[in-house]
């Protein structure tokens, strides 16, 4: 549960960014397009390493297309009603010069995360999934030389959200100032 004491806007971000879970069962029930093309926009309004914005999304809502996707994608569980493909753009990467293909697979990442937080608050489940066969999905979707996917992310209404699967400790993962020093030695909570 959130924090008490926070304000309304905070409260709900609190709840979506722990509220969403990867979701690998889906029922069979159709997700409006309006609601497609918010979790779109959504990636698109992501931050990108200076700005380049070489994400490119590919939709896929055809059973057919989600079948042949599935079949190459050994970490695609249930039957989503639609897939998301994360791409990015080689010859818009190029331009972040030494850094641009790190800055794009980092993009897509964003994007895919804005993208669940949107989908779950609108009650839609998603998966991030990077176990797919590059070559043979390129082929499926026609994919062209200079446009790398990086991610898919599977979506559908759940058939049930799952417990939360464990956090480490933030004691764990966080250094405060210098690395060794935990919160719990550094921070004053009394205060
Ligand atoms: C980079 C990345 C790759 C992932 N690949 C897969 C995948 O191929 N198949 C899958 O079912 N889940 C995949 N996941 C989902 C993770 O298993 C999941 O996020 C993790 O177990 C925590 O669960 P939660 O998302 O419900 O909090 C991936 C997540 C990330 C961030």
């Amino acid at each position: 549960m959130a924090p008490r004491e926070l304000p309304e806007k905070a409260k709900i971000v609190y709840e979506v960014i722990r509220g969403r879970r990867s979701i690998r069962n889906y029922i069979d029930k159709e997700i409006p397009w309006d609601h497609l093309k918010l979790v779109l926009e959504a990636g698109l309004w992501a931050p990108s390493g200076s700005n380049l914005q070489s994400r490119e999304f590919i939709l896929i809502t055809d059973k057919d297309v989600i079948r042949a996707v599935k079949l190459v994608s050994p970490g695609l569980y249930g039957n989503p009603q639609a897939i998301i493909v994360l791409c990015y753009n080689k010859k818009i990467a190029v331009k972040g010069g030494r850094l641009g293909e790190l800055m794009a697979v980092m993009d897509t990442a964003m994007a895919a995360q804005n993208m669940m937080l949107m989908a779950y608050s609108l009650g839609i489940g998603s998966c991030p999934i990077l176990s797919f066969n590059k070559q043979a999905l390129k082929k499926i979707l026609d994919i062209p030389d200079h446009v790398e996917p990086v991610m898919l992310l599977s979506l559908g209404y759940p058939k049930e959200w799952p417990k939360p699967p464990s956090r480490k400790t933030l004691n764990k993962v966080v250094h405060v100032n210098a690395y060794g020093y935990n919160l719990s030695s550094s921070i004053d909570n009394s205060k």
